[in-house]
């Protein structure tokens, strides 16, 4: 048998909503009920890092994710499996002696390992870079010549926020009309140089699963809430315009009013929801004691500091917003806001060691001198 093995390395960062994504009209494609908006990291603290490899001597498609195997079969892989072999093109890597007709394909398998640096299913979005590296990794080893927007639209398909993690910076995801899906894709707003000045702070105060899954979460909003019906009517058409023009005038005053106000809609539109979803104070899990007591307090401390802060203030400082997680992400207007900011989370939730510290701000903490 041939001995050869293809492989491709790349790493994808998360992305954070400032406009959310709550809701499917399809849930087989993941088409949303309203476009989205969000930032993407820098891949040195939160990513996801993807080894793809093809070879005649594997016998079946097998991933591994942190090192543990996981199943393949959920639709969620099968779909981008599926689109992006469908897409493949001819590879020839001369030093192997190797040649791969584009139908070939079909029949090679994939060993796909995985890795995340940041805690995965604690509303981090890790199924965002999780999707979007793995499309990308396996459309770079087929040769699959297709544009980031149209990678998006595959990436979509295996987890909907995956698609915005495609581009760095400022990323949309236009909804799109069309019920095959094509037309729902992510654009970039601005690169990620546009805005030097804004900071993002993120308090990983449990690294524990969340307790309702965004599938079944939405399935349930989407089912029962009447609040989201008239926020993807009403309410996200005209604030993504907004923010779009906030992004484009770095204006972080009204990037600051938007963000929250759409984090609390979100988080409004779950409470709406029947059963009532709880992201925000979702204490049900086995986390561990101090961060149990932290996090009851944290999201609506967050809040009243931020809120207050900003009222005082000629010009808003800071702004907020939760996923689906026990998690707080944050944005200061630039540097000397975000020191405060660390300086007053840190009073208000003094952490008990330096290894405290460490495991719940990740990210440059020369900041904080
Ligand atoms: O892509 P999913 O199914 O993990 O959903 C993510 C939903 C939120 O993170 C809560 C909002 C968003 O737009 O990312």
């Amino acid at each position: 048998a041939e001995k050869w093995v293809l492989m491709v390395t790349a790493q994808t960062p998360t992305n954070i909503a400032v406009i959310k994504y709550w809701g499917k009209r399809d849930e087989n494609l993941i088409l949303p009920v309203n476009d989205s908006i969000s930032v993407t990291l820098d891949p040195e603290h939160l990513c996801t890092t993807t080894t793809v490899a093809a070879s005649p001597s594997f016998d079946s498609d097998r991933m591994w994710l942190n090192g543990k195997e996981i199943s393949l079969s959920g639709d969620r892989y099968q779909n981008c499996l599926r689109e992006i072999r469908a897409r493949a093109g001819d590879v020839e890597d001369e030093g192997k002696g190797v040649k791969i007709a584009k139908k070939d394909w079909e029949k090679l398998h994939l060993h796909i390992a995985s890795y995340n640096n940041f805690p995965t299913a604690a509303g981090l979005a890790s199924s965002a870079a999780g999707l979007a590296c793995l499309v990308f990794a396996l459309a770079k080893l087929m040769n699959v010549k297709d544009d980031q927007s149209k990678l998006s639209a595959i990436a979509r398909q295996g987890s909907g926020s995956a698609c915005r993690s495609l581009y760095g910076g400022f990323v949309k995801w236009v909804m799109g009309k069309d019920d095959d899906g094509k037309d729902s894709l992510a654009v970039q707003l601005a690169d990620e140089k546009h805005w030097d000045d804004l900071v993002i702070i993120i308090a990983v105060v449990s690294s524990s699963q969340k307790e309702t899954s965004s599938t079944t979460g939405m399935r349930e909003t989407v089912e029962t809430s009447l609040l989201l019906k008239h926020r993807a009517k009403e309410v996200v058409p005209k604030r993504t315009l907004q923010m779009e023009e906030a992004i484009k005038n770095r204006d972080f005053a009204s990037f600051a009013q938007l963000t929250c106000a759409d984090s609390n809609q979100f988080h409004a539109v779950c409470l709406d929801t029947s059963p009532p979803i709880f992201y925000m104070n979702d204490t049900s899990h086995s986390i561990k004691l101090w961060n149990l007591a932290l996090m009851k307090q944290l999201f609506s401390r967050i809040i009243s500091i931020v809120e207050k802060w900003n009222r005082s203030e000629e010009t808003p400082q800071v702004a907020y917003t939760f996923d689906a997680g026990p998690n707080a992400v944050m944005f200061a207007r630039n540097r000397k806001a975000a020191t405060l900011l660390l300086q007053r989370l840190l009073f208000y939730f003094p952490p008990s060691s330096a290894a405290d510290l460490d495991s719940y701000i990740l990210g440059d903490k020369s900041i904080l001198k």
